[in-house]
Order: structure tokens, then C-alpha cells, then sequence
């Protein structure tokens, strides 16, 4: 794992769309695997900005979000695939039939979960795996206790989650109680994991997920055992971390994040 402190919550967004961007440049094919959630908005309107100018082409990508609130279709604005069609999907040149969300309104939920392994699999599997974190330590919608080899499946949402997002919803007790996720397991076999937190509230969990010890309490702690996994924060999120000194030095001085500087 990797931290990357920058000064500002914009920085570490324009950070994160750099990086997304360099990968997609390499490889147009890029099976890309997508968060939802307040943190990302800046990351879309920044990888939406660059296709404006010219600068990224998704034609050829494929996407796999994370996550989708049980109970919700697809066209209901509170759902994550609203989400990515307002944040992301209408903004750029993706092919909508290469956009992947679990269906939330499936009648047969564990048969969707299923499938929604079997098409990330049929499409080689996920290149690089975008995550926010909850102030649960959640990645995607893995609550505490979820197994760390899990796959997709549905998952009760803790009180801290309805907390955390219920404000998004006209009446907070409209906010599903449950929702596909894709596992711990399925997030750890994305060839790269890209994990963006900003904002001083983020500041205990990053701590915990970044140095604390691994445990399915915290399911942003399996991070550590990924080949690949850089952690993006602004100096807020990063607050409460104590290896930043060398932390900002790898970043100062490897070679990999030079054209990042
Ligand atoms: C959403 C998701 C969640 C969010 C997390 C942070 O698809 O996977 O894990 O990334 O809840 O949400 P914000 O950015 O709203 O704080």
C-alpha cells in the first residue's frame, strides 16, 4: 500500500482523475471499477472535463460500479445507476450497454449477485478498482464483519451508512436498509485499487484502515494485503496518520509518481 497526502480535497481529486486517465491512455480497454458517494462527484466532473477537451476517449472502456441499494430501479433518482448517468456516464463517450450496476430491483437478488461475478469475470476482470470509504471503514457496502474473501451478495447497512447517507433522501427513512455489494474478495482481485477519502470526518477511519490492524471490523484494512493499492488524501483526511514523513517522501521521490508532482 501507498499513501499520497495532498494539500487540498480538489488536488486529491485531480490526483486521482490523472492517474485514472494515464490508465485509460495505456489501455483503452480498460475494465474500469467505479465508486459512487460525495467524494467521487469532483473525480467525475474531472474525468468528464478532460473528454470535453479531448484528452480521454472511454469508447472501448467497461464499468463495473461497486454497489446498488436493494429495492431501488434503476431510473429512481436516488439509486447509484442515476448516480453514474448524471456524475459520469451521460457526460462522457462510454457505451451505456459497457456500464455495469448490480440491479438493486431484481426479484432474484442472490441469482443477480451471481451474474454480476460472472460478467466481471467474462470481461477479464477489473483493471483498476476506484473506492471511496464510509465512515464504517466500508469499502463498496462491506459493513463490519463482513468475511474478507466475500463475493458479491447483499448486505445489511449499519446505522453509521444510514446515517452517513440517509441526508440524501427527502425522507431519510426512505433510505434502503440493505444493498448489493460487491465483496471484499471481489474488490481485492481488481489488478489495482485506487482508494480516495477527503475531509476531516474521514480522518479516524483512514488511520485505522491504513495502520491499524487487518480485521473484518474494518473492511478497508484488507486493502493492506493488495499487491496495488494507493490511498489518496487531502491533508484533513491524512490528519490523524503517523507515518506521513515517509509517506510524502516516496511520494517526492519515486520515480512512478514524478510526472505527479
Ligand atoms: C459507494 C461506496 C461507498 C462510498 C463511501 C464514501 O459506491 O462504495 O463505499 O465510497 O460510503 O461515501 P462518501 O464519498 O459519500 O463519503
Amino acid at each position: 500500500m501507498e499513501v499520497i497526502i495532498q494539500p487540498t480535497k480538489e488536488a486529491a481529486a485531480m490526483l486521482v482523475s490523472r492517474i485514472l486517465a494515464k490508465e485509460i491512455q495505456a489501455k483503452p480497454q480498460l475494465v474500469l471499477g467505479l465508486a459512487t458517494g460525495r467524494t467521487m462527484e469532483a473525480v467525475y466532473g474531472l474525468l468528464a472535463q478532460m473528454y470535453r477537451v479531448g484528452q480521454l476517449d472511454f469508447s472501448q472502456c467497461k464499468s463495473f460500479n461497486l454497489d446498488e441499494y436493494v429495492g431501488l430501479a434503476p431510473t429512481d433518482p436516488h439509486s447509484y445507476r442515476y448516480y453514474m448517468n448524471e456524475q459520469l456516464f451521460s457526460h462522457v463517450n462510454i457505451d451505456l450497454a459497457n456500464t455495469y450496476l448490480p440491479n438493486g430491483a431484481a426479484e432474484n437478488l442472490d441469482a443477480e449477485c451471481e451474474l454480476y461475478e460472472e460478467n466481471i469475470r467474462k470481461r477479464g476482470g477489473i483493471d483498476l478498482q476506484l473506492l471511496g470509504i464510509g465512515r464504517s471503514g466500508h469499502i463498496g457496502f462491506n459493513e463490519p464483519l463482513s468475511a474478507l474473501l466475500s463475493r458479491t451478495r447483499v448486505k445489511p447497512l449499519t446505522p453509521t451508512t444510514i446515517e452517513q447517507n440517509s441526508g440524501l433522501f427527502e425522507r431519510p427513512e426512505h433510505m434502503p436498509r440493505r444493498a448489493i455489494t460487491m465483496g471484499v474478495g471481489t474488490i481485492l482481485d481488481a489488478r489495482r485499487c485506487i482508494l480516495l477519502a477527503t475531509g476531516a470526518e474521514k480522518a479516524d477511519i483512514i488511520a485505522k484502515a491504513v495502520e491499524g490492524p487487518i480485521t473484518s471490523m474494518i473492511s478497508a484494512t484488507a486493502l493492506q494485503l493488495h499487491r496495488r493499492c494507493t490511498v489518496i488524501v487531502d491533508e484533513a483526511a491524512a490528519a490523524k496518520l503517523q507515518g506521513t514523513d515517509y509517506y510524502r517522501w516516496v511520494f517526492a521521490n519515486e520515480p512512478e509518481w514524478q510526472e505527479f508532482q
